[in-house]
C-alpha cells in the first residue's frame, strides 16, 4: 500500500478557484497544492467555468499546460542565473487530500504566507517599491518569452523566497496563470503575438487595480 503524506486540513493558507494550498507539513520551504473537489468549488458562468463543467478533463489540462510550461522554461534560462519570475514546482506528492503538486513557498515578513497584490491593491498597502519589484518581474515575463494568460492580481505574490534553506530578498513572483490556459487554444505562439498577448493581459490587470498601463515602457504606474 502507498504511504500517503497526511496534511492536516487546518494547514490550508489558502484557496484559488482550482486549488487548495496547505503548508508542507515537514518543509517550510514548500507548500501544497490540491485540486479542490468538484463539488466545493462554486459554479462560475464565464468560458472556462462553463468549460470545466461540460469537459472536466479541461481542469486537468489547465494543471498540465502550467507544468509543461514551467519545463520549457526551466529548460531553456537565457542563462544559468536568470531570475525566475515564477513560482518553481517541484513534482508530486500523493497525500490523504489527493495528488498535492509542490511548489515554493513565497513567505511574507512575518513568516506567514505572502500576500498578493489584489490583498495589497485592496487595503491601499502597495508601495512604490513593491509596485517597482512587480514591474520587475512583467519586464521579465515579457523579456523570457513566458507564456502567462491570466496576469490575476491573486497570481502575483510578495516575499521572500528560500535559496536553499535561507531566506533571499523580497520579490513578486506569478504563482499561478502560466502556460496557454485557454480552454480552446486561440493563439499559435510567436514572440512577438506572445507580446502582445502580455500587453493585453496587463491592461487588463492596470484595469483591475486601479492602475494605467504604459505599453510603450511596459510598466504600470500608480494613479
Ligand atoms: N507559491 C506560493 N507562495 C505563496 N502563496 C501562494 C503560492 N501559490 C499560491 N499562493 C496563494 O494561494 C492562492 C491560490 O493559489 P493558485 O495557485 O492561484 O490556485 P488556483 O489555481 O486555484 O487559482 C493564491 O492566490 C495565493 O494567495
Ligand atoms: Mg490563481
Amino acid at each position: 500500500m502507498t504511504q500517503l503524506l497526511q496534511i492536516d486540513p487546518e494547514t490550508q493558507v489558502a484557496a484559488g478557484v482550482q486549488r487548495s494550498v496547505f503548508r508542507h507539513p515537514t518543509d517550510q520551504t514548500k507548500l501544497i497544492k490540491v485540486l479542490r473537489p468538484e463539488t466545493s468549488r462554486a459554479a462560475r458562468s464565464n468560458f472556462n467555468g462553463v468549460m470545466d463543467r461540460l469537459f472536466p478533463s479541461t481542469r486537468l489540462r489547465q494543471i498540465r499546460k502550467e507544468y509543461q510550461e514551467y519545463l520549457r522554461f526551466m529548460l531553456s534560462l537565457p542563462t544559468p542565473d536568470y531570475h525566475v519570475p515564477i513560482s518553481h514546482m517541484f513534482g508530486f506528492v500523493q497525500t490523504n487530500l489527493g495528488l498535492g503538486g509542490l511548489t515554493e513557498r513565497i513567505v511574507a515578513p512575518d513568516g506567514g504566507l505572502g500576500e498578493t497584490l489584489a490583498a495589497m491593491v485592496d487595503t491601499n498597502a502597495l508601495a512604490q517599491s513593491d509596485l517597482a519589484l512587480l514591474n520587475d518581474t512583467i519586464h521579465r515575463l515579457f523579456d523570457s518569452g513566458l507564456r502567462a494568460s491570466d496576469l490575476n492580481a491573486k497570481n502575483f505574490v510578495f516575499g521572500q523566497r528560500y535559496v536553499a534553506d535561507t531566506l533571499g530578498a523580497r520579490d513578486c513572483v506569478l504563482v499561478d496563470g502560466f502556460g496557454d490556459i485557454h480552454a480552446i487554444p486561440v493563439r499559435s505562439m510567436t514572440p512577438w503575438s506572445n507580446h502582445v498577448a502580455l500587453s493585453r493581459s496587463c491592461l487588463k490587470l492596470a484595469r483591475n487595480t486601479g492602475m494605467t498601463w504604459d505599453n510603450k515602457r511596459r510598466v504600470l504606474i500608480k494613479a
